[in-house]
């Protein structure tokens, strides 16, 4: 609850790539024993972008859906929330709007803070919400985790969208007060301007974010928060499905919690079946583990959630949600296992084709390939200006 109004998620659907490299290709690309990939870190393969998707064509994809169940009357705002931007100033939400076609009178803005960004929308959109009850918020949540070729960040690359429909009387999870925040200046992870891969202290990253478990939940419990036992699971950022159990053990272990395997995998093992398959997903990555939650857990109804959502820095933010009696019948699982089972193999030759392509920067037309069989696609750079179109068969 946001103070005495139910407020939280109403609907949540997730798109995600056209390709994907399974973690054997890379593996017998660079000698890597496969139980390092599959256990070690727990990921089996990560979604990769075709030439002509990106956050703009993979955010709308995951959008279109809620906007054809619920129409976009009630929609004032989007909040669209990446680590990879495509523009230093136009907010990569105004194109989302214009291809699904929203209202003018709308709010547009973009989030970043890392792989956070995501919970700073869901948290706005809850005090606008608070604000105007009769409103909804579209929040968008969508990257491309990209880490230079050969380094160790290669294998926890990924891309998803999320969005969420936010609003009053939320059919899925009522969000809670209070909040458990976190912040502190480290250099973990970051991606200076001039740079398409983020550059990144592997084991410093790790230190860090349970560093901001402990002190997210410290501060949660400082604000009058619920007891661990009290959740069912939690929804962590998982950059590689591993990382959520660290952190749940951490947690466990610093509150003097048994830390046994069993009770840490009934707390995250459901929240891993997408990210698993996806990779790191920045922003998305955190509500992919709900989305995973809600549709392949048994019967949550009344279940608190546990989220925390970090994003390196570095900021944490742990809060609970309440999930609400008959969420199961506004799942979208079946489209759900689409966006992952539609994705065709690449080889590791071909991926790296992929990663390493880019628009020339001299203001041209540069038309892209046709390779996405998605809904929208990036059709070309031209004078500057990225040019989206929706694609036949999706018209
Ligand atoms: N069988 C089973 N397990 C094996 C194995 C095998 N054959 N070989 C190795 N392993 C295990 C290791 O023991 C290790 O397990 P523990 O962490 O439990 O000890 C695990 O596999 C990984 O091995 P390494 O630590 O040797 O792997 P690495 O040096 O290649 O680095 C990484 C791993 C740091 C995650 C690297 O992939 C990386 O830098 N990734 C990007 C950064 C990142 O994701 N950081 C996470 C926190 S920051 C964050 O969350 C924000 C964000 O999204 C980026």
């Amino acid at each position: 609850m946001a103070g005495d109004r139910a407020i939280g998620i109403h609907d949540l659907s997730f798109a995600t790539t056209e390709f994907v490299l399974p973690h054997t290709a890379l593996a017998d690309h660079n000698g890597t024993e496969i139980g390092k990939y599959h256990v070690g870190i727990g990921q089996r393969s990560m979604s990769v972008p075709a030439a002509d998707e990106d956050i703009v064509t993979m955010g709308a994809a995951a959008a279109a859906p809620i906007i054809a169940r619920h129409g976009s009357d009630r929609i004032r705002t989007v909040v669209f929330a990446t680590e990879s931007s495509i523009d230093q100033a136009k907010s990569a939400g105004v194109y989302v709007h214009s291809l699904l076609g929203l209202p003018s009178a709308t709010r547009v803005v973009e989030l970043k803070q890392a792989c956070y960004g995501a919970t700073a929308a869901l948290q706005f959109a809850v005090g606008l919400v608070l604000r105007a009850p009769a409103q909804q918020v579209l929040v968008v949540a969508s990257d491309i985790s990209r880490y230079d070729l050969d380094s160790p960040g290669e294998a926890t690359q990924g891309a998803a969208a999320v969005a969420m429909l936010v609003g009053s009387d939320p059919a899925l999870v009522r969000v809670e007060d209070p909040s458990g925040l976190f912040t502190a200046d480290v250099m973990d992870f970051w991606r200076p301007n001039y740079r398409e891969a983020a550059l990144v202290d592997g084991e410093g990253s790790v230190t860090a974010y349970l560093q901001a478990v402990e002190g997210s939940w410290k501060d949660y419990t400082e604000q009058g928060g619920r007891p661990l036992d009290e959740f069912t699971a939690f929804c962590y950022h998982q950059p590689f499905t591993k990382m959520a159990r660290k952190a749940h053990h951490h947690l466990l272990n610093t509150r003097g919690h048994d830390t046994d395997e069993d009770r840490i995998s009934r707390a995250v093992g459901p929240t891993t079946a997408y990210n698993t398959v996806i990779g790191n997903s920045y922003t998305a990555s955190t509500y992919l583990g709900l989305a995973s939650l809600l549709d392949q857990a048994d019967d949550l109804t009344g279940r608190l959630i546990g989220f925390l959502s970090y994003g390196s820095g570095s900021f944490a933010e742990f809060f609970a949600g309440a999930v609400v009696p008959g969420y199961r019948e506004h799942l979208r699982t079946p489209a759900h296992h689409e966006a992952v089972n539609r994705r065709r193999p690449l080889d590791y030759a071909a991926f790296r084709r992929l990663h390493t392509r880019s628009f020339p920067a001299d203001g041209g037309d540069h038309p892209t390939p046709t390779q996405t069989t998605g809904p929208f696609r990036l059709a070309a750079l031209r004078d500057h200006k990225r040019i989206y179109e929706r694609c036949q068969g999706h018209l």
